[in-house]
């Protein structure tokens, strides 16, 4: 059943473990989601943003996600928008049946500007009360995502902005962390830690000065009844990078968060992760692979169907490395 995030992170609150938030835009990759949940016993957050809305349809996100509970009804499943830009797109993605929406005041309504903490707190609060009156949870975000080796901010398609920050702009601080929950209640919070969206993340295996999981430790201490988000943390597995370069892509050199980083997150409050990339190159290693390999193939489902066994193998590793196993 499609139950509220709020459910599903305070029992992972309470377990000591974080649940995996995988972005969704086809069925393939939701196939591979649930599959992957129902081999191990995992609970779902299903996460589709304005990019997948705009891309599938606002009624295919909707059916195949709800789709997906018709499938495997025993289990528990967040509908959950990922960075929503405004009030308004959040209330859209309530009306469309979304259990959960985050509200990334972090950024102005053009998605592209940083944005000031009272702006940040006046829309969060407002996306609060709506989603609460509704039993709906909402995600805030305080601090932007972005490189602390560039010192840049996070670009990403048509959202976000590459401009240069500070220190305190690129990591969340644990006082206004507090200030910020108290005033807009919200259920989670995504944090800024020197994660960034997409495969290039850190030209190096991160160490603590890039990657501030410390940090997350002094804002856990500060806010401990809050759900922290890690956004950005896709691990971009060295062997997935290979598997593409093999058959022909063309990818730099470059490097993810590793999961022992985030394991260590979990133990200091983190329990939803953001996971889109993973699960993109390991369908574009597998599909590529696939058609090298079969050159005479035509239909989709020959090469649609590795790249979903590729994703649900991803979406399987996380959920048990974010001890979700059984949790369901
Ligand atoms: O927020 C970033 C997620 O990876 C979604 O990416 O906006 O290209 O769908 P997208
Ligand atoms: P990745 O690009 O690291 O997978 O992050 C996804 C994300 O944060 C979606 O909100
Ligand atoms: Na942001
Ligand atoms: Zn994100």
């Amino acid at each position: 059943p499609v139950v509220s995030m709020r459910q599903l992170l305070d029992h992972a609150a309470e377990n000591g473990y974080g649940i995996p938030a995988f972005n969704v835009n086809n069925l393939e990759q939701v196939q591979a989601v649930m599959t992957a949940a129902a081999e191990v016993g995992a609970p779902v957050i299903l996460q589709a943003s304005a990019g997948a809305r705009k891309y599938a349809g606002e009624p295919f996100i909707k059916h195949l996600i709800q789709a997906a509970t018709e499938s495997w009804p025993q289990i528990p499943l967040v509908m959950h928008q990922d960075h929503g830009q405004n009030p308004d797109i959040c209330r859209g993605a309530m009306d469309l049946g979304f259990s959960s929406v985050m509200m990334d005041g972090s950024l102005q309504a053009d998605g592209k500007t940083i944005a000031s903490y009272d702006y940040n707190v006046d829309v969060t609060r407002t996306v609060v009360d709506m989603a609460h009156a509704r039993g709906i949870t909402v995600e805030g975000e305080l601090g932007c995502l972005g490189s602390l080796e560039t010192m840049k901010g996070d670009k990403e398609d048509g959202h976000g902005t590459d401009a240069t920050m500070t220190m305190d702009q690129l990591l969340t601080d644990p006082e206004q962390a507090a200030d910020f929950v108290k005033r807009t209640q919200l259920d989670a919070l995504a944090i800024a830690i020197g994660t960034s969206h997409g495969a290039y993340k850190f030209t190096r295996k991160p160490t603590g000065d890039i990657l501030a999981i410390g940090r997350i430790k002094e804002i856990h201490r500060r806010i401990p009844n809050t759900h922290l988000v890690m956004h950005g943390s896709s691990s971009v597995p060295q062997e997935l990078l290979a598997i593409i370069r093999q058959f022909g892509g063309d990818m730099k050199e470059t490097y993810g968060v590793p999961v022992e980083e985030i394991q260590e997150a979990i133990k200091h409050g983190v329990r939803k992760i953001n996971i889109d990339t993973d699960i993109r190159l390991a369908m574009t290693g597998a599909i590529r692979k696939y058609l090298f390999e079969n050159p005479d193939k035509f239909d989709p489902r020959d090469y649609l169907k590795p790249a979903r066994e590729a994703a649900k193998q991803i979406c399987r590793q996380r959920y048990m490395e974010f001890g979700c196993e059984g949790q369901a």
